[in-house]
């Protein structure tokens, strides 16, 4: 087989041998990729093709760096990544098969947003060229100003590409941005894709089912049960399966096993990489232009500004927040409203007579009655902000974990994702612990003189946030986070012995876990001597001096925090 001018006219830049990736099943080894070798030249437009499941997607994957190759090695212009350092996070735009972008953006903003996170621009002439630079070469000009979610499917896609272009990368790794779509626009996107292509320091991957209109790419590369089986020009590709047209590949290559298709190939390969020009060496002259990735401050920025965009565009949530924040201190006050007046009032009379025997006797059950009041409009408070801290921060992170895995791939540190997270609840947990103390207090005049009930008041939504938030960093999907993250609020009242007492050691093996305990009874503790000796009258639960509920809750704090961060950094790509 000859061709009239080799169809790669550049050096290899992109070359894997021998790789193989692969998991265990129980005692067996599956190679989900099997023995892949080949090799890419600059300047070229490929595209993976092969059934469903076949391994397309865990093959860009490893390209990506996002799979780890378990044999083999990677090369990129003669640097083995498996070895050296891996490609820098914006020489890499990855478009996976998932939407990257945020629902309540709209396309400008989405691009700006990445900007942000991933190009150090030197001013905001630069920040704005970058920006109108994508929108222009992807031709989304005219509909910048529209919000992310009415966008169609080609749109959608395009946002995508646009995304990912802000860093000139070098390696443009897309999955499947073609399907789903009219014959028309996924002609479009692909010839938006090839001219991406044709600069001069780029290979664009694109990874599709259909085998219509390859014409545009360079070449086409077919996988079967993760071998490789062709690699090489389109319009060889008939020739090669000895099929009419290319769309009667998929039923030839199941006429044969997948093994043999592998070594036919492999017999075959360098004649086709020979006639050609693919066995050439690495480009001396290729260089990077991939933007550098901006520093911890402007990326934290970045990140908490869009995080408050989201919110108050996304009316639903905001609402939500509202409601809760104005109707939970309401319904500690309904609870308690027969006795706001008790609360302002206790008796401090001493009997002298037998009539004043019987009113001390009133006075007593009064003061008891008060006792429990006190205790339990404090345990309400307390319950209601575990609540909402659970309401805070479940769905954080799991709610947006494939974006954020993706801008982890950009170049986004997990470390700065967690603080603008921390900034951002910090703020939310304390407006509604603030508000939840003032209003209660302002009614019922709790009588705590001391600061300690406002601080740990916000100490235990922060707790219950942290730890929720840690769940959810943990957990592999939002609905996970916010069941888990549900049922700890719900332990809390019957576990906190502000109710009812449990059995000593019950008490003592589930107390260090539970937040809303050690804010109770560190209330408690801090209110003057007379009311505590009627609170005690009232509760046979242990009650801990303050400051050891201090210490417990900020470590609760600590564990939530410190589960996030682990959670954060941890890959977790779910598709
Ligand atoms: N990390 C993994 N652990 C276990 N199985 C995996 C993993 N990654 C992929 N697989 C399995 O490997 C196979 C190939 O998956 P992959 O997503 O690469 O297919 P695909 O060719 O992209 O399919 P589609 O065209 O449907 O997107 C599937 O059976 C998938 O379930
Ligand atoms: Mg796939």
């Amino acid at each position: 087989m000859h061709f009239a001018t080799p169809f790669f006219i550049n050096d290899t830049v992109l070359e894997l041998k021998n790789t193989y990736f692969t998991i265990k099943k129980g005692e067996d080894d599956i190679h989900l990729l099997d023995d892949i070798s080949i090799k890419v030249p600059s300047r070229h437009f490929m595209a993976i093709v092969g059934p469903s499941g076949c391994g397309k997607s865990t093959l860009l994957k490893l390209i990506a760096g996002i799979n780890v190759e378990s044999a083999g090695n990677v090369y990129w212009n003669g640097r083995d990544l498996s070895e050296e350092e891996d490609l820098e996070p914006s020489e890499i735009g990855y478009v996976p098969q998932f939407s990257i972008a945020y629902d309540e953006l709209t396309v400008e903003e989405s691009i700006e947003s990445s900007v942000r996170l991933r190009v150090k621009t030197k001013n905001s002439d630069a920040f704005y060229a970058i920006v109108d630079q994508a929108l222009r070469s992807t031709g989304l000009e005219a509909i910048k100003d529209r919000p992310v979610k009415v966008l169609s499917g080609g749109q959608k896609r395009r946002l995508a590409l646009a995304m990912e272009l802000v860093t000139d990368p070098v390696l443009m790794l897309c999955d499947e941005v073609t399907s789903g779509l009219d014959p028309r626009s996924e002609q479009e996107i692909v010839k938006l894709m090839y001219e991406m292509s044709r600069n001069q320091n780029r290979i664009v991957v694109n990874v599709t089912h259909s085998l219509a209109g390859l014409d545009l790419y360079d070449s086409v590369l077919v996988l079967h049960e993760g071998k490789v089986v062709y690699h090489g020009p389109p319009r060889a590709l008939e020739h090669y399966f000895s099929v009419d047209e290319a769309e009667n590949v998929y039923p030839t290559l199941m006429k044969r096993s997948s093994c043999e298709w592998q070594s036919s190939w492999m017999k075959r390969q360098s004649q086709y990489y020979e006639n050609s020009g693919m066995n050439a060496h690495p480009d001396p002259n290729l260089t990077s232009h991939a933007a550098k990735t901006p520093g911890h401050v402007p990326q934290f920025f970045a990140l908490l500004g869009r995080r408050f965009k989201i919110m108050f565009r996304d009316s639903g949530q905001l609402l939500l927040q509202i409601a809760i924040l104005i109707g939970f201190p309401a319904l500690v006050i309904l609870f308690d409203l027969d006795g706001v007046d008790q609360t302002k009032s206790l008796s401090e009379t001493l009997p002298a007579t037998l009539e004043q025997m019987k009113q001390e006797r009133d006075v007593a059950t009064f003061n008891l009655n008060l006792g429990g009041l006190v205790s339990g409009l404090v345990m309400f408070q307390v319950i209601l902000l575990t609540l909402m801290g659970s309401n805070n921060s479940a769905r954080e992170i799991a709610g947006e974990r494939k974006i954020f895995e993706k801008e982890k791939l950009g170049g986004v540190r997990p470390s700065v994702y967690l603080a603008s997270k921390v900034a951002f609840l910090s703020i939310l947990v304390f407006i509604q612990s603030f508000w939840m103390w003032l209003f209660v207090q302002t009614i019922c005049d709790i009588p705590s003189a001391s600061p300690n009930h406002l601080i740990l008041l916000i100490l235990v939504n922060a707790a219950m946030t942290a730890i929720c938030l840690g769940i959810s960093g943990l957990a592999k999907t939002a609905d996970q986070a916010s069941l888990l993250s549900i049922y700890l609020v719900g332990f809390q009242l019957p576990l906190s012995g502000a109710v009812l007492a449990l059995p000593v050691w019950a008490a003592w093996a589930t107390r260090p876990f539970i937040s809303a305990y050690w804010t109770w009874a560190g209330v408690m503790d801090s209110l003057d001597p007379k009311h505590l000796r009627y609170v005690k009258e009232v509760t046979e639960t242990w009650l801990s001096p303050v400051s050891i509920c201090y210490v417990v809750l900020i470590v609760h704090i600590g564990i939530g925090l410190f589960l996030a961060y682990v959670g954060a950094k941890k890959a977790q790509w779910r598709e």
